[in-house]
């Protein structure tokens, strides 16, 4: 790859926001864009989460679907560096996206809030960056607010999700006598004033915590600051860029996004530590983003706004080689070229026809649904990249007809959005029945209303008392023969005809799994 070509990749960061509704994603992801200078991204960013907030209707959200592509990957400068923001849809809209979207990331940053600690949605996020040992930068919210102790967080954090922290700024009183933050790596003093946006280069270098100007500023907080600092040089674990960057550490800052405080801070540390565009596994061979032959994947399709034209854009992730337009890709499922005329680059304040793009930038592709979740495209080498796999559904509806003459329309249209990745279709193995299974609720809303809109079918759910699934393997034919015969009630074959068991319960499964030893039940299903 040319010299030129090769500073392209190390100079790219993408990474995806991790975080439980209501830490304040929204808002940190407005100051890192205005950092980035997308001042109009930024208000879209808003808009869009106020407009989430105002209707859970999906007929009125789809109207707001320009805005959701443009946001899907936000994309901006900051210092010499190229970032990728993807979005990791949260609240009502969580789905199955929010988790692919991990698998298209290099890095990830974790927001917490620091009165409520780890939450279920980050639990979920975690166990998904654990896949792939994404590196995690940590960013600790709303210490303007009264919240738990930075140590309580520290270790809720290490025992809950199962990573060690080592905290790189610190934080000065909480709530109302939040005085700011202390750098331990730079040795310098933030100080923190209520309601003005403090930027960093309001920092005072204090190389030595016994420095009477520390007094001054803190007054009798300034001890309070000194004995934290000797507890944590016994306590805390020093940062290690090697732990960080194999997922084992998450390195920790304090702060406020809605008084952008500590955001600057954490991003200069984040584009400063964070990996560029890392090496991605094929089923042949392991892919360099400094290869010159182009590669990339499908992580996301979405419908477009025009839903009369059933298009589709698809989200490739590029990991190798450089991206000209009307380039000639090739799609390997299919066995056909593409010519790539009118392919989208995310860029911050717009959609705009890419002329040129590198590994770890995102492209989106128009389609008419030939492109499934996964997909490779190279310009020539047949290659197949793994890790972008299906998840084990939380939750489940029975779909019933209202015209049962529309039952084949109703069957093309719940294997074509399930192709698309906007739910899983599972038929079970002892009747006829179409059970969707999804992460997100929301996910149910979407398709009832794409179902009558772009391919005429009027359906209706029913409750169905399935909690969990498990994609099933074994090598033994005559136990999974037998395994087959034992539990046909709760087995069914998803849209790709794999064997699925559906359980009612995670205590059924674990019962179901402990009998069965010999069988696997696996959370997360790779694409054919
Ligand atoms: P999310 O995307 O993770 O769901 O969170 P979002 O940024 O929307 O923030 C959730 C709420 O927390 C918002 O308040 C936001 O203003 C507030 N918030 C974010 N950062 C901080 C912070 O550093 N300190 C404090 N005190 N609050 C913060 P809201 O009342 O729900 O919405 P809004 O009316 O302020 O928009």
């Amino acid at each position: 790859m040319s010299k030129h070509n090769q500073k392209e990749v190390e100079r790219r960061r993408t990474f995806g926001i991790i975080s439980h509704p209501d830490a304040g994603k929204t808002t940190l992801t407005e100051k890192l864009l205005l950092y980035g200078g997308a001042i109009q991204m930024a208000g879209a960013v808003k808009a869009r989460k106020a407009a989430r907030h105002a209707t859970s209707d999906w007929m009125a959200m789809e109207q707001e679907r320009g805005i959701s592509v443009t946001s899907s990957v936000m994309k901006f400068n900051y210092r010499d560096y190229e970032v990728n923001l993807l979005d990791t849809p949260g609240h009502q809209d969580f789905s199955e996206d929010t988790y692919r979207v991990l698998t298209a990331v290099d890095s990830a940053l974790m927001v917490i809030d620091s009165a409520k600690g780890v939450e279920t949605q980050t639990r979920k996020l975690m166990e998904v960056c654990r896949m792939r040992n994404t590196p995690i930068i940590t960013f600790i919210n709303k210490l303007d607010r009264e919240g738990k102790e930075p140590l309580e967080l520290l270790s809720d954090i290490e025992e809950t999700l199962q990573i060690e922290c080592a905290p790189l700024s610190w934080p000065i009183g909480m709530g109302k006598r939040f005085k700011g933050t202390y750098n331990l790596y730079r040795k310098q003093l933030h100080l923190f004033t209520p309601g003005q946006e403090t930027r960093l280069k309001d920092g005072v270098v204090i190389d030595d915590l016994n420095d009477p100007r520390l007094d001054e500023l803190l007054g009798s907080q300034a001890d309070e600051l000194r004995a934290d600092i000797e507890l944590l040089e016994g306590a805390a674990n020093p940062f290690e860029l090697e732990e960080y960057l194999k997922g084992n550490q998450t390195p920790v800052f304090f702060g406020s996004a809605i008084n952008n405080f500590g955001v600057q801070e954490m991003l200069d540390a984040f584009v400063e530590l964070a990996p560029p565009p890392s090496p991605r596994e094929t089923t042949s061979r392991e892919v360099s983003p400094y290869e010159e032959p182009f590669s990339g994947f499908v992580f996301k399709i979405q419908a477009n706004m025009d839903p009369a034209h059933r298009d589709r854009i698809a989200f490739m992730r590029i990991c190798s080689g450089k991206f000209t337009r009307g380039m000639k890709l090739r799609h390997h499922r299919i066995g056909k070229d593409i010519n790539v005329s009118n392919a989208t680059i995310f860029m911050a304040q717009d959609r705009t026809n890419v002329e040129e793009a590198y590994p770890g930038d995102i492209i989106g592709i128009h389609n008419h649904g030939t492109i499934k979740i996964g997909d490779t495209f190279t310009d020539k080498e047949p290659l197949k990249f793994t890790g972008i796999p299906s998840f084990a559904p939380e939750h489940f509806r029975r779909v019933r007809l209202k015209n049962p003459l529309k039952t084949k329309q109703l069957e093309k249209g719940l294997i074509q959005l399930a192709e698309e990745g906007a739910v899983q279709l599972f038929r079970p193995v002892i009747n006829t029945d179409y059970i969707l299974g999804a992460v997100g609720v929301l996910q149910f809303d979407v398709i009832m209303s794409r179902l009558k809109n772009e391919y005429g079918v009027d359906a209706i759910y029913e409750g169905i008392d399935y909690a969990t699934a498990r994609w099933i393997g074994c090598e033994d034919r005559k136990k999974l023969e037998e395994f087959e015969k034992k539990n046909q009630a709760n087995l069914a074959l998803d849209a790709e005809g794999n064997l699925a068991y559906l359980a009612s319960s995670e205590w059924r499964l674990g019962h179901t799994a402990e009998q069965w030893p010999q069988v696997q039940f696996h959370k997360t299903r790779e694409h054919n």
